[in-house]
């Protein structure tokens, strides 16, 4: 296990956004069918969780299965949705064990039902712990949270509940999924891709990008240190000028 002696004096992003890719192309390098490689990807979840609490990270926020993963073949979604039942499940476990809040992001009309009640479970369950909060991006995607933001925010604007003069980012984010969930600091995204995705692109605003070629499922806290290293040697300047 690593060692936490080595973040001694660093700053710990408050909140860590990942990206978690690579599970196909690491089922295929070891000649296994993809689903094998989101086997293992959930089970770097779990993992990462506990780690990312260890080092002193308050909230995580990972990207698990995208409005654009629906047009993956129906064998594929299928069983990711198969998988996520029993990650569920098991989260409710984990998540008081372990102290985690949990909450999941995204569009859930398009999820089964006993998904979207296992994801109601979770929450309830998990809503008065107080250590990491964990949040979980399903059937997400930034333009289509957005899109209902604004839908909703426009609604509000004609009943009266809300006045256009009034808008500002601030308003803006209490609309987002993300309400009330800081942005995060740093953006981790593995296997190699430098994109977003349709990954909380408003949110991201600021971020510090983290890529790495090591593919989600070999992820592990000695690869989160790094992130947080490199993190260390940014500069953020927010659009002003640093002092020598
Ligand atoms: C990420 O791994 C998991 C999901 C998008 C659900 P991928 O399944 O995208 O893995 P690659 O990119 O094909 O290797
Ligand atoms: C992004 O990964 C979505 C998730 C990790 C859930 P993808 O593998 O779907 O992204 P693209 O298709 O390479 O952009
Ligand atoms: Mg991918």
């Amino acid at each position: 296990m690593s060692d936490n002696k080595v973040l001694e004096g660093m700053k710990i992003p408050e909140h860590v956004a990942i990206i978690m890719d690579g599970n196909g192309r690491w089922a295929k390098k070891r000649m296994l069918p993809r689903n094998m490689g989101h086997v293992q990807g959930a089970k770097t979840v779990e993992q990462i969780c506990e780690d990312a609490d260890s080092v002193g990270i308050k909230y995580l926020t990972v990207y698990a299965f995208s409005t654009e993963n629906w047009s993956r073949p129906e064998k594929e979604v299928n069983a990711i949705m198969k998988l996520l039942r029993n990650y569920l499940k098991d989260c409710i476990k984990r998540a008081n064990s372990n102290n985690m809040k949990v909450r999941v992001i995204g569009e859930r009309s398009r999820l089964s039902e006993d998904i979207r009640e296992k994801i109601e479970e979770l929450e309830e369950a998990s809503k008065n712990n107080t250590g990491l909060n964990f949040t979980i991006a399903l059937n997400y995607g930034s333009k289509d949270e957005i899109t209902r933001a604004v839908k909703r925010l426009a609604k509000d604007c004609v009943d009266g509940t809300a006045d256009v003069d009034k808008i500002d980012e601030a308003m803006i984010s209490g609309y987002l999924d993300t309400a009330g969930i800081p942005d995060p600091d740093l953006l981790i995204r593995t296997s190699g891709e430098e994109r977003l995705s349709n990954y909380l692109l408003w949110q991201l605003a600021y971020a510090e990008f983290y890529f790495t070629d090591v593919l989600w499922p070999d992820f592990n806290k000695d690869e989160l240190i790094k992130a947080i290293e490199k993190y260390n040697g940014r500069d953020r300047r927010y659009g002003g000028v640093n002092e020598e």
